[in-house]
């Protein structure tokens, strides 16, 4: 028997074909789907019917970025100001590898992809030698938060246990699991993922806070005196973590977050570009960009909105327990979503047949009161694994990752 509570909920969001399998269910899956359903957020689904609205911007305009030849200038005072910071033990490292990595599509986890050729080099490995680096400019270990989802959670800890961390200290490293969200069909009803499971997808990388935050890892954190965390993508195998010299920056500009960002290619290049919007950090994505902000001139005559987001941020603790309960934008994401369908059957579409909902690291930034957009050179810290082939893909890393005198 279903639960009365249950029976209500899934009226009230018109979700009652969850229950389609139920009567085949042995009683411990009959208990799971329910404690599944009364878990899940159903109020979300409703921006299926209106998968645009995160979209609506404020007033844009430009926000200054520190340029190579100003961080050239103030190199020396950075660094020093970034390693004490680190030696103080103030910057905590948070690696977002809570994602699917579908267009990747390896069946396991983004960082346990391979892109060695002669030998094996693993994308968490190239990560943790880049943190290495900083661990001997620094002299000290910093702390590592990892953040898996449902999904992947076991399959990662037990290879980076496997593998020893990469010779990284067990004691520094501590995972948390992320939120999911129900995926839905294009009506926004959720499919069944097995009969007596309701598919789920992780509720994107702009939950990590909060997730870090319900794991105990918050008081943590702070118990420990930590005030900055360095956030960043599983797939970036060149970027630099908790550099020194960016963290430094920050700092002595007062900003309660930094951003790194790369100079864009083209104007219409693909990628999310810092701005203010209505006079607070932003980002505007590429298919937001008007022609004319596009073509729009600083006052040394350079494109106005000109330097890309690479995800990798320096977030100030404090400002983000101030913005935690301020609610962030949902994105509603076209997605292929492997179902149970009307015969019983598990069909894995080809193609986008639903959504996922998910919130983005890249709207807190507009919940900051101050951003540095911080340059760094493309060809030495950018080269994100996102497909196989072609465009920021395996191949095109290796040869970033070659170039950097990575032996791979
Ligand atoms: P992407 O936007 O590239 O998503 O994530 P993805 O899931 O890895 O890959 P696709 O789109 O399915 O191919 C950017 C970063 O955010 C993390 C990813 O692990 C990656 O480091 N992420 C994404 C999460 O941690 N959780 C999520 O729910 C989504």
């Amino acid at each position: 028997m279903v639960s009365e509570s249950v029976k209500e909920k899934l009226k009230e969001y018109g979700q009652e074909h969850v229950l389609k399998y139920f009567d085949e269910l042995s009683e411990v899956e009959k208990k799971a789907l329910e404690k599944q359903i009364e878990e899940t957020d159903m109020s979300i689904l409703a921006a299926a019917l209106n998968p645009d609205q995160a979209a609506s911007k404020g007033v844009i305009s430009p926000l200054p970025c520190m340029e190579l030849d100003e961080i050239e200038k103030g190199l020396e005072s950075f660094k020093q100001t970034g390693i004490s910071a680190i030696k103080e033990g103030k910057v905590a490292a948070v690696l977002l590898a809570g994602g699917m990595g579908t267009r990747l599509g390896s069946d396991n986890p983004k960082g346990m992809y391979n892109v060695g050729i002669t030998h094996e080099l693993y994308i968490f490995e190239c990560l943790i030698n880049n943190m290495m680096d900083v661990v001997k400019e620094a002299d000290t270990y910093f702390h590592l938060f990892v953040m898996t989802s449902e999904k992947n959670h076991e399959t990662t800890v037990s290879f980076l246990k496997e593998k020893n961390y990469f010779g990284y200290p067990e004691e520094y490293i501590h995972f948390f699991k992320q939120e999911m969200a129900a995926a839905t069909d294009y009506n926004g009803k959720i499919y069944l993922e097995e009969k007596g499971r309701m598919a789920t997808s992780p509720n994107g990388n702009g939950g990590w806070f909060i997730s870090l935050m319900r794991a105990g890892l918050l008081d943590k954190a702070k118990e420990w005196g930590i005030e900055w965390f360095n956030i960043f993508a599983v797939d970036n195998v060149l970027q630099r973590i908790a550099d020194p010299v960016f963290v430094g920056a920050t700092i002595e500009k007062n900003c309660v977050v930094g951003a790194k960002v790369v100079r864009k290619n083209a104007p219409d290049e693909k990628v999310g570009v810092m701005c203010l919007e209505d006079g607070r950090p932003s980002i505007v994505e590429y298919y937001e960009l008007t022609d004319e902000l596009m073509n729009a001139k600083d006052e040394k005559g350079d494109p106005a909105y000109n330097f890309g987001v690479i995800l990798n941020y320096l977030f100030n603790i404090s400002e983000l327990e101030r913005v935690v309960r301020e609610e962030l934008p949902l994105h509603v994401v076209k997605k292929k979503i492997p179902y149970i369908d009307e015969k019983g059957e598990l069909v894995k579409p080809e193609e986008p047949n639903g959504y996922k909902f998910e919130n983005l690291v890249l709207d807190m930034i507009h919940q900051m009161s101050s951003c540095l957009p911080f340059e760094v050179v493309r060809e030495k810290e950018f080269a994100p694994i996102k497909n196989k082939t072609g465009v920021d893909s395996v191949e095109s890393a290796r040869e970033l990752l070659k170039a950097n005198g990575v032996a791979l």
